[in-house]
């Protein structure tokens, strides 16, 4: 059965996105078999992936049930996906009046998770319904950070989120740890939070990473769409994969460093 992984962090701009898709795909180059799941109404990871939202099914149809989660999986040069969709942010309101609200993810994704090693899930910059079906569904969180003492603060109130969704709806989750992303090694505030983070996770209780993602040109360029058109017309979807772009970069190093002591924290 997949062991599922939600990345979370209220704030925006923390590396959530960056951190989801470059450990689904370090865990494929590690020969395991991942389904990525876009819980953000930017959809930031499925333009990455090159997925579609138009006349596709996307995350909306798999939480309004009017799909299986097999049935809205998308095939993309870097991996399986089924694509986030700016519905979400109109839908809320309608998700926040079901029954069972917090578990539909979790409900929907049974039909798939013999299909794959990992589900990896990325989530909204807030704490509101599509990140607790992620906790909800997840066996363990990712708490990216960037070095910035109000990202510390808000530490607080996810852990509160994750403690409740423990206590009441998945005993099972786990915090596998928080990342400091974008870390500038010569910046004396990012080496302070750095030294800093530790204490405040024995004090919170959560683990730190070893591994910090330093910043690099290559994540933005990674990102940064390329499709081109054959003679026939077609899109032609280029392959974004920083592992296969940028294999050398800093950003990579760190990330398959990341995803094995990942690894280790499920394994150990
Ligand atoms: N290691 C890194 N080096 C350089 N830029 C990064 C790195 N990680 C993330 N970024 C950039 O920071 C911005 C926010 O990252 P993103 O993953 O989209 O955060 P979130 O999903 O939390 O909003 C993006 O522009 C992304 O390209
Ligand atoms: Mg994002």
């Amino acid at each position: 059965m997949a062991i599922k992984i939600a990345v979370a962090n209220q704030k925006g701009g923390v590396g959530k996105t960056t951190t989801a898709v470059n450990l689904a795909d370090a865990l494929k180059h590690f020969n395991y078999k991942v389904l990525f799941i876009d819980l953000d109404p930017q959809h930031n990871s499925t333009s990455t992936y090159g997925a579609v939202i138009e006349d596709e099914n996307t995350i909306v149809d798999v939480l309004k049930k009017d799909c299986t989660a097999k049935e809205a999986i998308q095939e993309t040069p870097l991996g399986d996906i089924i694509a986030g969709d700016d519905l979400l942010s109109t839908e809320e309101s309608y998700f926040n009046s079901q029954k069972a609200r917090e578990r539909i993810l979790r409900t929907q994704l049974k039909t798939v998770e013999d299909d794959y090693d990992f589900i990896v899930m990325d989530t909204p910059p807030n704490l509101g319904i599509y990140m607790v079906n992620a906790l909800t569904a997840a066996d363990g969180c990712i708490i990216p950070i960037k070095a910035e003492q109000y990202a510390i603060d808000g530490l607080g109130l996810l852990i509160q989120t994750v403690n409740e969704v423990i206590e009441l709806l998945n005993e099972d989750l786990r915090i596998y740890g928080v990342l400091l992303t974008c870390y500038d090694a010569r910046n004396g505030l990012d080496v302070g939070i750095k030294e800093a983070l530790p204490e405040v996770g024995n004090q919170k209780g959560f683990k730190t990473f070893n591994t910090q993602i330093r910043v690099s040109q290559d994540v933005k360029k990674s990102q940064a769409i390329r499709d081109s058109i054959d003679d026939e017309g077609n899109v032609v979807v280029s392959n974004r994969s920083l592992f296969d772009n940028f294999k050398g970069s800093n950003a990579a190093v760190d990330y398959v460093n990341f995803t094995k002591e990942v690894l280790e924290v499920i394994n150990g």
